[in-house]
């Protein structure tokens, strides 16, 4: 296709000049202090692909129509999307990205839909069934269809509204129903019609069982692991949409859906790496929110008070604060970056130790520092603070609790175990800050709480903070 403009194919650069925007932008993005302005770079990316697309592209040399009902269409998402975005809390951040990832999926199985009673008899007579103009819209409803289906039970999932259901014989159902969609889009594919219509109710079968299997391939996963499936249908979304930009032969869909698709699979291998697990493991669905419990719980809980928390501080060489899931609850953020400054002009070297799944969402820790403007360099990876353990005087752990707990190294038996943590037992002395004994995500006992060298300053973590804060001043 060639959409020339006064001689200049317009439409083609414009895709180019969005695909470059996508990449700077996902560029951006690896970095806190240039992820906002990565977001904004890669949305006007897709606002210049979306006008270029309703002012120039041309089917069969006639403009698009249907102009009002699009850009009423664009009007409604936009304040949809709009509202809920500014809406919702931080701490529901994947439950909104897992919603939002689920629209894209629905709309890549709607183009399939719309697209296959489309193709031309004479496109069939010419080149068959069996062609990847076909394939892409086939494979652009599976795999759109899965990600809607599967993202809308995550999204219940994470906001508690859907529980997990776990029974060994479903991943046999399963395995059975990816056999029966494969053999359905062979079955499509090989058919000998002249219109594709005569094929239109195998196609509305593919959709129906790719929509249960989505369902049931998110089903029993559950706990720690729903981050990892997010990534995962993530990136099922953005092969889907890939599929829609090779039905259009439009540039800035292939490489929006190609950069998704590619970005969401290395973060699910990352997630997997960091969670110590295979892709697999997590899929087959037995980590995670299964509430057991390891070891048998020894020692006794001992509190320590703000003062002799603020001396202990205070005096200190090297202090590590490694912040949790309670940080982001407590809203607690600016608090602690107030204390890490205080400590900081008495000459105490403070550092973050950032555990990669501390929180809900992948980064949530740092983007929750850098919103209350903690310097990043002061941000370290809990794999390369770990060895600096040993020689610091105290961690403060505030409002973490899975991502601290030794059970990961200690106990085979525990769904945690294998998972890397922020190895604070190691450290001179801890201090917890948490509301009272409740448990963390994946919903087991920290026997790090009962250890010998650890003391609970129970309350709220702001709270907690800004008294401690006061202690330190008044020393
Ligand atoms: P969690 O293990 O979830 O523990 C958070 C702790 O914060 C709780 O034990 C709770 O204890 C405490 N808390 C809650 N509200 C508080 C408040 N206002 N003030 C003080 N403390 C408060 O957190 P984590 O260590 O960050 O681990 C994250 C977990 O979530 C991991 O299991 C991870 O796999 C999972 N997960 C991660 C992600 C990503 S990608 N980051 C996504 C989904 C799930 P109290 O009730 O006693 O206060």
């Amino acid at each position: 296709m060639s959409h020339f403009t006064y001689g200049i194919p317009i439409l083609e650069i414009t895709y180019i000049v969005a695909s470059v925007l996508f990449i700077l932008g996902l560029k951006m993005l690896s970095h806190p202090l240039t992820a906002r302005r990565g977001n904004i770079l890669a949305a006007f990316g897709m606002g210049f692909a979306i006008i270029a697309t309703i002012a120039f592209h041309k089917k069969d040399g006639e403009p698009i129509g249907n102009i009002p009902w699009i850009l009423l269409a664009i009007i409604i998402g936009t304040v949809i999307g709009w509202f809920i975005a500014r809406r919702v809390k931080m701490t529901a951040m994947p439950q909104l990205v897992s919603f939002f990832n689920g629209m894209g999926g629905a709309a890549a199985a709607l183009i399939s839909m719309m697209e296959f009673p489309h193709i031309r008899p004479e496109f069939i007579a010419e080149h068959g069934m069996a062609n990847g103009h076909v394939l892409a819209i086939l494979l652009g409803l599976v795999i759109g269809t899965i990600s809607w289906a599967g993202s809308m039970i995550a999204f219940g999932k994470l906001d508690g509204k859907i529980g997990d259901m776990r029974i060994k014989a479903m991943r046999y159902v399963n395995m059975i129903m990816m056999a029966i969609i494969v053999g359905l889009v062979i079955f499509i594919m090989t058919r000998n019609v002249t219109n594709s219509s005569e094929l239109s109710a195998f196609v509305y079968i593919l959709f129906s069982i790719s929509l249960v299997y989505g369902v049931l391939f998110v089903m029993p996963i559950g706990g720690a692991d729903m981050p990892v499936v997010i990534s995962l249908l993530n990136s099922f979304t953005g092969v889907a949409a890939a599929m829609g930009g090779f039905l259009y032969n439009n540039q800035a869909m292939l490489t929006g859906g190609i950069l998704v698709g590619s970005a969401g699979t290395i973060l699910t291998v990352l997630m997997c790496k960091a969670m110590n697990r295979s892709l697999i493991n997590v899929i087959a669905g037995v980590f995670g929110g299964g509430g057991k419990q390891g070891a048998e719980v020894t020692g006794t809980i001992k509190e320590i008070t703000l003062s002799d928390a603020a001396v202990l501080l205070s005096y200190s060489k090297k202090v590590v604060i490694v912040p949790g899931y309670g940080l982001a609850v407590a809203q607690a953020q600016h608090s602690c970056h107030e204390l890490d400054k205080l400590l900081t002009e008495k000459g105490v070297e403070v550092r973050y130790a950032i555990h990669p799944v501390a929180g809900r969402m992948p980064g949530h820790m740092n983007v929750l520092l850098a919103e209350a403007d903690v310097p990043y360099e002061m941000l370290v990876e809990s794999e390369e603070i770990n060895p600096d353990m040993p020689s610091t005087d105290v961690v403060v752990v505030i409002g973490a609790n899975d991502v601290v707990n030794p059970a990961a190294e200690d106990d085979p038996s525990s769904p945690i175990y294998g998972m890397p943590i922020v190895k604070v037992r190691d450290a001179k002395n801890i201090i917890v800050m948490k509301r009272g004994m409740g448990k963390g995500y994946a919903a087991i006992e920290n026997l790090l709480f009962f250890h010998d060298k650890t003391r609970m300053l129970f309350g709220d973590a702001k709270t907690s903070l800004q008294n401690l804060i006061n202690e330190v001043k008044n020393l």
